[in-house]
Protein backbone atom coordinates (compact mmCIF):
# COMPACT_ATOMS: atom_id res chain seq x y z
CA UNK A 1 0.00 0.00 0.00
CA UNK A 2 1.93 3.08 -0.99
CA UNK A 3 1.44 5.77 2.00
CA UNK A 4 2.52 9.09 1.62
CA UNK A 5 6.10 9.04 4.20
CA UNK A 6 6.05 11.75 7.09
CA UNK A 7 6.88 15.04 6.02
CA UNK A 8 6.54 18.28 7.09
CA UNK A 9 3.47 18.74 5.05
CA UNK A 10 1.13 22.17 6.42
CA UNK A 11 -1.93 20.45 7.88
CA UNK A 12 -5.27 21.34 6.31
CA UNK A 13 -6.31 23.43 9.55
CA UNK A 14 -3.23 25.75 8.94
CA UNK A 15 -4.47 26.34 5.34
CA UNK A 16 -2.80 22.92 3.90
CA UNK A 17 -4.18 21.02 1.35
CA UNK A 18 -6.26 18.50 2.69
CA UNK A 19 -5.38 14.97 2.47
CA UNK A 20 -9.06 13.95 1.06
CA UNK A 21 -11.52 15.65 -1.16
CA UNK A 22 -14.48 14.62 0.60
CA UNK A 23 -14.97 13.30 4.05
CA UNK A 24 -14.29 9.65 5.08
CA UNK A 25 -16.44 8.61 7.98
CA UNK A 26 -15.69 6.53 10.63
CA UNK A 27 -17.93 4.00 10.28
CA UNK A 28 -20.56 2.69 7.25
CA UNK A 29 -22.86 -0.03 6.26
CA UNK A 30 -22.48 -1.76 2.88
CA UNK A 31 -25.05 -2.70 1.32
CA UNK A 32 -25.56 -4.78 -2.11
CA UNK A 33 -27.91 -5.32 -4.57
CA UNK A 34 -29.04 -8.11 -3.42
CA UNK A 35 -29.46 -6.85 -0.08
CA UNK A 36 -31.87 -4.55 -1.91
CA UNK A 37 -33.90 -7.11 -3.66
CA UNK A 38 -34.25 -9.67 -0.61
CA UNK A 39 -35.71 -6.93 0.76
CA UNK A 40 -37.84 -5.87 -1.79
CA UNK A 41 -39.24 -9.14 -1.92
CA UNK A 42 -40.66 -9.01 1.55
CA UNK A 43 -42.50 -5.58 0.80
CA UNK A 44 -44.12 -8.03 -1.76
CA UNK A 45 -44.90 -10.55 0.94
CA UNK A 46 -47.28 -10.99 3.51
CA UNK A 47 -45.51 -10.21 6.08
CA UNK A 48 -43.89 -7.30 6.89
CA UNK A 49 -43.18 -7.94 10.40
CA UNK A 50 -42.61 -11.37 12.88
CA UNK A 51 -43.42 -13.33 9.54
CA UNK A 52 -41.02 -15.82 8.60
CA UNK A 53 -37.96 -14.07 7.99
CA UNK A 54 -37.49 -13.44 11.85
CA UNK A 55 -37.59 -16.97 13.17
CA UNK A 56 -34.60 -17.39 9.55
CA UNK A 57 -32.67 -14.74 10.59
CA UNK A 58 -32.73 -15.88 14.84
CA UNK A 59 -31.60 -19.45 13.83
CA UNK A 60 -29.06 -18.54 11.39
CA UNK A 61 -27.75 -16.38 13.80
CA UNK A 62 -27.99 -19.06 16.40
CA UNK A 63 -26.13 -21.10 14.07
CA UNK A 64 -23.22 -18.51 13.57
CA UNK A 65 -22.58 -18.17 17.15
CA UNK A 66 -23.30 -20.97 18.43
CA UNK A 67 -25.63 -20.33 20.80
CA UNK A 68 -29.18 -22.40 21.29
CA UNK A 69 -31.51 -19.30 21.30
CA UNK A 70 -31.42 -15.70 19.57
CA UNK A 71 -34.26 -13.67 19.97
CA UNK A 72 -34.20 -10.40 17.84
CA UNK A 73 -35.17 -6.74 19.11
CA UNK A 74 -35.68 -3.84 17.06
CA UNK A 75 -32.22 -2.09 18.54
CA UNK A 76 -29.45 -2.99 20.36
CA UNK A 77 -30.84 -0.77 22.96
CA UNK A 78 -33.95 -3.33 23.19
CA UNK A 79 -32.05 -5.81 23.42
CA UNK A 80 -30.25 -5.06 26.50
CA UNK A 81 -33.28 -3.83 28.43
CA UNK A 82 -34.50 -7.44 27.43
CA UNK A 83 -31.62 -9.45 28.95
CA UNK A 84 -32.18 -6.89 32.39
CA UNK A 85 -36.10 -8.09 32.52
CA UNK A 86 -34.79 -11.49 31.67
CA UNK A 87 -31.86 -11.33 34.65
CA UNK A 88 -34.87 -10.32 37.07
CA UNK A 89 -33.47 -6.81 37.67
CA UNK A 90 -35.87 -4.79 39.37
CA UNK A 91 -35.65 -1.89 42.11
CA UNK A 92 -33.15 -2.38 45.07
CA UNK A 93 -30.91 -4.44 42.71
CA UNK A 94 -27.86 -3.35 41.03
CA UNK A 95 -25.34 -4.45 37.73
CA UNK A 96 -21.94 -3.85 37.84
CA UNK A 97 -21.08 -2.11 34.69
CA UNK A 98 -17.89 0.29 32.77
CA UNK A 99 -18.33 3.65 32.70
CA UNK A 100 -16.29 3.33 29.04
CA UNK A 101 -19.12 2.46 27.13
CA UNK A 102 -22.28 4.13 25.13
CA UNK A 103 -24.85 4.99 27.46
CA UNK A 104 -27.18 2.48 26.73
CA UNK A 105 -25.54 -0.10 28.28
CA UNK A 106 -26.04 1.51 32.28
CA UNK A 107 -29.49 3.26 30.88
CA UNK A 108 -31.12 -0.83 30.57
CA UNK A 109 -30.72 -1.16 33.95
CA UNK A 110 -32.52 2.19 34.95
CA UNK A 111 -35.55 1.32 32.48
CA UNK A 112 -35.72 -1.72 35.07
CA UNK A 113 -35.67 0.48 38.24
CA UNK A 114 -32.47 -1.17 39.14
CA UNK A 115 -29.30 0.75 39.87
CA UNK A 116 -25.83 0.45 37.63
CA UNK A 117 -22.65 0.58 39.66
CA UNK A 118 -19.75 1.43 37.28
CA UNK A 119 -16.32 0.04 38.31
CA UNK A 120 -13.16 1.28 36.55
CA UNK A 121 -11.83 -0.57 33.01
CA UNK A 122 -8.40 -2.45 33.05
CA UNK A 123 -5.83 -0.29 31.57
CA UNK A 124 -4.39 -2.32 28.84
CA UNK A 125 -8.46 -3.33 27.26
CA UNK A 126 -10.18 -0.77 28.65
CA UNK A 127 -12.62 -3.28 29.80
CA UNK A 128 -14.43 -3.76 32.82
CA UNK A 129 -12.07 -4.75 35.53
CA UNK A 130 -13.12 -7.88 37.02
CA UNK A 131 -11.33 -7.27 40.07
CA UNK A 132 -12.86 -3.71 40.39
CA UNK A 133 -16.10 -5.35 39.25
CA UNK A 134 -15.62 -8.00 42.33
CA UNK A 135 -15.03 -5.24 44.74
CA UNK A 136 -18.34 -3.90 44.58
CA UNK A 137 -20.56 -7.00 44.75
CA UNK A 138 -22.97 -6.70 47.24
CA UNK A 139 -26.05 -8.68 48.77
CA UNK A 140 -28.19 -6.55 46.15
CA UNK A 141 -26.16 -7.31 43.10
CA UNK A 142 -27.86 -9.30 40.39
CA UNK A 143 -25.86 -8.82 36.92
CA UNK A 144 -22.28 -8.20 35.93
CA UNK A 145 -22.65 -6.09 32.45
CA UNK A 146 -19.49 -5.94 30.75
CA UNK A 147 -18.25 -4.44 27.29
CA UNK A 148 -16.18 -5.96 24.55
CA UNK A 149 -15.21 -2.20 23.95
CA UNK A 150 -14.26 -1.98 20.40
CA UNK A 151 -14.55 -5.65 19.44
CA UNK A 152 -12.15 -7.25 22.12
CA UNK A 153 -13.98 -9.27 24.02
CA UNK A 154 -14.04 -8.72 28.02
CA UNK A 155 -12.42 -11.03 30.62
CA UNK A 156 -15.49 -13.17 30.40
CA UNK A 157 -14.37 -16.81 32.44
CA UNK A 158 -12.94 -13.74 35.01
CA UNK A 159 -16.55 -12.72 35.05
CA UNK A 160 -18.26 -16.11 34.62
CA UNK A 161 -16.56 -17.15 37.72
CA UNK A 162 -17.54 -14.43 39.53
CA UNK A 163 -21.16 -15.03 38.62
CA UNK A 164 -20.94 -18.58 39.53
CA UNK A 165 -19.72 -17.32 43.18
CA UNK A 166 -22.42 -15.02 43.59
CA UNK A 167 -25.03 -16.23 42.13
CA UNK A 168 -25.32 -13.47 39.11
CA UNK A 169 -26.17 -13.27 35.94
CA UNK A 170 -23.82 -12.65 32.96
CA UNK A 171 -25.19 -9.99 30.85
CA UNK A 172 -22.17 -9.42 28.35
CA UNK A 173 -23.04 -5.95 25.94
CA UNK A 174 -21.08 -7.57 22.61
CA UNK A 175 -22.30 -4.80 20.02
CA UNK A 176 -19.18 -4.14 18.79
CA UNK A 177 -18.34 -7.98 18.68
CA UNK A 178 -20.36 -10.01 16.37
CA UNK A 179 -17.50 -12.13 14.99
CA UNK A 180 -15.20 -11.92 18.11
CA UNK A 181 -13.62 -14.94 19.97
CA UNK A 182 -12.34 -15.17 23.69
CA UNK A 183 -10.18 -18.18 24.26
CA UNK A 184 -11.24 -20.37 20.88
CA UNK A 185 -14.72 -19.46 21.65
CA UNK A 186 -16.90 -17.06 19.71
CA UNK A 187 -18.32 -14.45 21.33
CA UNK A 188 -22.54 -15.34 21.74
CA UNK A 189 -21.97 -18.34 22.92
CA UNK A 190 -20.30 -17.97 26.29
CA UNK A 191 -21.86 -15.30 28.85
CA UNK A 192 -25.72 -16.52 29.77
CA UNK A 193 -26.70 -13.62 27.68
CA UNK A 194 -25.17 -11.78 24.83
CA UNK A 195 -26.25 -8.71 23.17
CA UNK A 196 -25.74 -7.34 19.58
CA UNK A 197 -26.41 -4.16 17.83
CA UNK A 198 -27.34 -4.33 14.09
CA UNK A 199 -26.78 -0.27 13.72
CA UNK A 200 -25.58 0.60 10.45
CA UNK A 201 -22.07 1.40 11.52
CA UNK A 202 -21.50 -2.29 13.22
CA UNK A 203 -20.50 -5.83 11.62
CA UNK A 204 -24.13 -6.36 10.10
CA UNK A 205 -27.10 -4.05 9.70
CA UNK A 206 -31.03 -4.52 9.55
CA UNK A 207 -31.33 -0.44 9.46
CA UNK A 208 -31.66 -0.39 13.45
CA UNK A 209 -31.88 -3.93 15.38
CA UNK A 210 -30.71 -6.19 17.95
CA UNK A 211 -30.41 -9.46 19.20
CA UNK A 212 -29.60 -11.27 22.36
CA UNK A 213 -28.21 -15.04 22.48
CA UNK A 214 -28.59 -17.32 25.25
CA UNK A 215 -28.05 -21.17 25.88
CA UNK A 216 -30.62 -20.73 28.41
CA UNK A 217 -34.33 -22.14 27.27
CA UNK A 218 -35.93 -19.99 29.90
CA UNK A 219 -34.02 -16.54 29.56
CA UNK A 220 -35.01 -17.23 25.83
CA UNK A 221 -38.40 -17.64 26.57
CA UNK A 222 -38.62 -14.27 28.83
CA UNK A 223 -37.12 -12.60 26.43
CA UNK A 224 -39.33 -13.69 23.67
CA UNK A 225 -42.07 -12.46 25.61
CA UNK A 226 -40.85 -9.31 26.60
CA UNK A 227 -40.45 -8.34 23.39
CA UNK A 228 -43.92 -8.45 22.27
CA UNK A 229 -46.04 -6.59 24.88
CA UNK A 230 -45.36 -9.23 27.41
CA UNK A 231 -48.19 -11.88 25.27
CA UNK A 232 -47.43 -15.50 25.69
CA UNK A 233 -48.09 -16.31 21.70
CA UNK A 234 -47.29 -14.53 18.49
CA UNK A 235 -49.42 -12.93 15.66
CA UNK A 236 -48.80 -15.33 13.09
CA UNK A 237 -49.23 -18.69 15.44
CA UNK A 238 -52.54 -17.59 15.97
CA UNK A 239 -53.15 -16.58 12.47
CA UNK A 240 -51.91 -20.41 11.41
CA UNK A 241 -53.51 -21.87 14.20
CA UNK A 242 -56.90 -19.94 13.35
CA UNK A 243 -57.80 -19.18 17.03
CA UNK A 244 -57.73 -15.35 18.78
CA UNK A 245 -56.91 -15.89 22.14
CA UNK A 246 -53.59 -14.67 23.86
CA UNK A 247 -52.31 -14.03 26.94
CA UNK A 248 -50.14 -11.15 28.31
CA UNK A 249 -48.18 -12.54 31.30
CA UNK A 250 -45.69 -9.67 32.00
CA UNK A 251 -45.31 -6.18 31.13
CA UNK A 252 -43.26 -6.38 28.32
CA UNK A 253 -42.92 -3.62 25.07
CA UNK A 254 -42.93 -3.92 21.32
CA UNK A 255 -39.51 -4.51 20.51
CA UNK A 256 -39.76 -6.73 17.64
CA UNK A 257 -37.41 -6.76 15.03
CA UNK A 258 -39.36 -6.72 11.41
CA UNK A 259 -38.72 -9.04 8.31
CA UNK A 260 -37.83 -6.25 6.92
CA UNK A 261 -35.06 -5.66 8.60
CA UNK A 262 -34.33 -9.50 9.16
CA UNK A 263 -34.22 -10.01 5.88
CA UNK A 264 -31.40 -7.73 5.49
CA UNK A 265 -29.79 -9.47 8.24
CA UNK A 266 -29.55 -12.59 6.73
CA UNK A 267 -28.49 -11.39 3.65
CA UNK A 268 -25.40 -9.54 5.53
CA UNK A 269 -24.84 -12.64 7.60
CA UNK A 270 -22.87 -15.17 5.01
CA UNK A 271 -20.41 -11.92 4.02
CA UNK A 272 -19.35 -11.31 8.16
CA UNK A 273 -16.26 -13.57 7.65
CA UNK A 274 -14.98 -11.97 4.87
CA UNK A 275 -16.35 -8.71 6.59
CA UNK A 276 -14.16 -9.33 10.10
CA UNK A 277 -11.17 -10.36 7.61
CA UNK A 278 -11.02 -7.04 6.00
CA UNK A 279 -11.18 -5.16 9.53
CA UNK A 280 -7.96 -7.98 10.79
CA UNK A 281 -6.27 -6.36 7.56
CA UNK A 282 -7.35 -2.48 8.38
CA UNK A 283 -6.05 -2.85 12.13
CA UNK A 284 -3.29 -4.32 10.92
CA UNK A 285 -2.35 -1.92 8.21
CA UNK A 286 -2.79 0.65 11.01
CA UNK A 287 -0.69 -0.96 13.76
CA UNK A 288 1.92 -1.46 11.36
CA UNK A 289 2.37 2.04 10.07
CA UNK A 290 1.64 3.43 13.57
CA UNK A 291 4.62 1.51 15.49
CA UNK A 292 7.13 3.46 16.61
CA UNK A 293 4.82 6.80 15.69
CA UNK A 294 5.58 8.99 18.55
CA UNK A 295 2.87 9.99 20.92
CA UNK A 296 0.37 7.49 19.11
CA UNK A 297 -0.93 4.42 21.42
CA UNK A 298 -2.54 1.57 18.91
CA UNK A 299 -4.99 -0.35 20.84
CA UNK A 300 -3.64 -3.25 22.85
CA UNK A 301 -4.93 -6.62 22.23
CA UNK A 302 -5.00 -9.70 24.52
CA UNK A 303 -3.42 -13.01 23.37
CA UNK A 304 -6.18 -14.88 24.24
CA UNK A 305 -8.81 -12.97 21.63
CA UNK A 306 -9.40 -12.56 18.26
CA UNK A 307 -10.82 -8.56 18.23
CA UNK A 308 -13.78 -8.03 15.87
CA UNK A 309 -12.28 -4.05 15.46
CA UNK A 310 -15.83 -2.56 15.78
CA UNK A 311 -13.61 0.55 16.35
CA UNK A 312 -10.02 1.38 16.02
CA UNK A 313 -9.11 3.34 19.00
CA UNK A 314 -5.54 5.42 18.98
CA UNK A 315 -4.68 7.39 22.54
CA UNK A 316 -2.46 10.68 22.28
CA UNK A 317 0.29 10.80 24.64
CA UNK A 318 -0.53 14.63 25.67
CA UNK A 319 2.61 16.00 26.67
CA UNK A 320 4.30 14.80 23.24
CA UNK A 321 2.51 17.49 21.50
CA UNK A 322 2.04 21.02 21.43
CA UNK A 323 -1.60 20.68 21.54
CA UNK A 324 -4.30 18.65 23.27
CA UNK A 325 -6.18 15.88 22.22
CA UNK A 326 -9.14 18.59 20.94
CA UNK A 327 -6.57 20.34 18.67
CA UNK A 328 -5.41 16.90 17.00
CA UNK A 329 -9.03 15.82 16.52
CA UNK A 330 -9.92 19.06 14.64
CA UNK A 331 -6.67 19.20 12.95
CA UNK A 332 -7.58 15.11 11.10
CA UNK A 333 -11.20 16.36 10.81
CA UNK A 334 -9.50 19.26 8.29
CA UNK A 335 -8.14 16.25 6.70
CA UNK A 336 -11.50 15.17 6.28
CA UNK A 337 -10.70 12.09 7.92
CA UNK A 338 -14.07 11.30 9.73
CA UNK A 339 -12.90 10.70 13.33
CA UNK A 340 -14.63 10.39 16.70
CA UNK A 341 -14.19 9.47 20.16
CA UNK A 342 -15.62 6.88 22.08
CA UNK A 343 -16.94 7.37 24.66
CA UNK A 344 -17.76 10.18 27.32
CA UNK A 345 -17.66 7.79 30.19
CA UNK A 346 -21.35 7.47 30.76
CA UNK A 347 -20.94 8.42 34.92
CA UNK A 348 -19.97 11.98 33.36
CA UNK A 349 -23.41 12.55 31.49
CA UNK A 350 -25.12 15.26 33.11
CA UNK A 351 -27.84 13.09 34.02
CA UNK A 352 -25.71 10.80 35.82
CA UNK A 353 -24.27 13.53 37.56
CA UNK A 354 -27.22 14.85 38.52
CA UNK A 355 -28.86 11.60 39.59
CA UNK A 356 -26.06 9.76 41.29
CA UNK A 357 -23.84 12.74 42.31
CA UNK A 358 -20.79 11.52 40.12
CA UNK A 359 -18.15 14.42 40.04
CA UNK A 360 -15.17 13.08 37.64
CA UNK A 361 -12.62 11.23 39.31
CA UNK A 362 -14.32 8.29 40.36
CA UNK A 363 -12.93 5.93 37.71
CA UNK A 364 -9.42 7.12 36.54
CA UNK A 365 -8.67 4.77 34.29
CA UNK A 366 -11.85 5.46 32.16
CA UNK A 367 -11.49 9.25 32.34
CA UNK A 368 -7.62 9.42 31.35
CA UNK A 369 -8.81 6.96 28.15
CA UNK A 370 -11.16 9.11 27.07
CA UNK A 371 -9.24 12.59 27.54
CA UNK A 372 -7.22 10.86 25.35
CA UNK A 373 -8.86 8.35 22.83
CA UNK A 374 -9.48 9.11 19.36
CA UNK A 375 -11.58 6.61 17.13
CA UNK A 376 -10.03 6.23 13.43
CA UNK A 377 -12.10 5.31 10.38
CA UNK A 378 -12.77 1.18 10.53
CA UNK A 379 -15.40 -0.12 8.55
CA UNK A 380 -14.86 -3.36 5.59
CA UNK A 381 -16.35 -0.99 2.89
CA UNK A 382 -12.59 0.80 3.40
CA UNK A 383 -10.69 0.54 0.16
CA UNK A 384 -6.77 0.88 0.43
CA UNK A 385 -6.76 4.24 -0.76
CA UNK A 386 -8.98 5.25 2.49
CA UNK A 387 -6.84 3.45 4.78
CA UNK A 388 -4.18 4.97 2.94
CA UNK A 389 -5.59 8.49 3.46
CA UNK A 390 -5.74 7.62 7.45
CA UNK A 391 -2.16 7.00 7.84
CA UNK A 392 -1.12 9.76 5.76
CA UNK A 393 -3.59 12.25 7.83
CA UNK A 394 -2.60 10.87 11.49
CA UNK A 395 1.80 11.15 10.41
CA UNK A 396 0.57 14.62 8.58
CA UNK A 397 -1.11 16.20 12.03
CA UNK A 398 1.73 13.85 14.30
CA UNK A 399 4.47 15.44 12.42
CA UNK A 400 3.04 18.84 12.55
CA UNK A 401 2.53 19.04 16.59
CA UNK A 402 5.19 16.94 17.65
CA UNK A 403 7.19 18.91 20.46
C1 LIG B 1 -21.64 -0.65 23.54
C2 LIG B 1 -23.00 -0.39 22.97
N1 LIG B 1 -24.07 -0.88 23.61
C3 LIG B 1 -25.31 -0.68 23.14
C4 LIG B 1 -25.55 0.05 21.99
C5 LIG B 1 -26.94 0.31 21.55
O1 LIG B 1 -27.23 -0.30 20.33
P1 LIG B 1 -28.35 0.33 19.36
O2 LIG B 1 -27.79 1.57 18.74
O3 LIG B 1 -28.57 -0.78 18.35
O4 LIG B 1 -29.56 0.58 20.17
C6 LIG B 1 -24.46 0.58 21.30
C7 LIG B 1 -24.70 1.36 20.07
O5 LIG B 1 -23.88 1.92 19.44
C8 LIG B 1 -23.15 0.37 21.80
O6 LIG B 1 -22.09 0.87 21.16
Amino acid sequence: MAVTPATREQPAIKGGKPVRDTLLPYGRQSITEEDIAAVVAVLRSDWLTTGPKVDEFEEAFAARVRASYAVSFSSGTAALHGAVFAADLKPGDEAITTPLTFAATANCVLYQGATPVFADVDETTLNLDPEKAAKCITSRTKALLPVDFAGHPADLDAFLALAEGHGLTVIEDAAHALGAEYRQRGVGGISHMTVFSFHPVKHLTTGEGGMVTTQNAKFAEKLRHFRNHGISSDARRRQSEGQWHYEMVALGYNYRLTDIGCALGLQQLPRLDANLARRRKIAKCYNDAFDGLTGVIVPRVRDDVNHAWHLYPIRIEANKFSAGRGELFRALRAENIGVNVHYIPVHLHPYYRDRFGFRGGEFPLAEQAYEEMISLPMFHGMNDQDVSDVIHALRKVVHAYAR
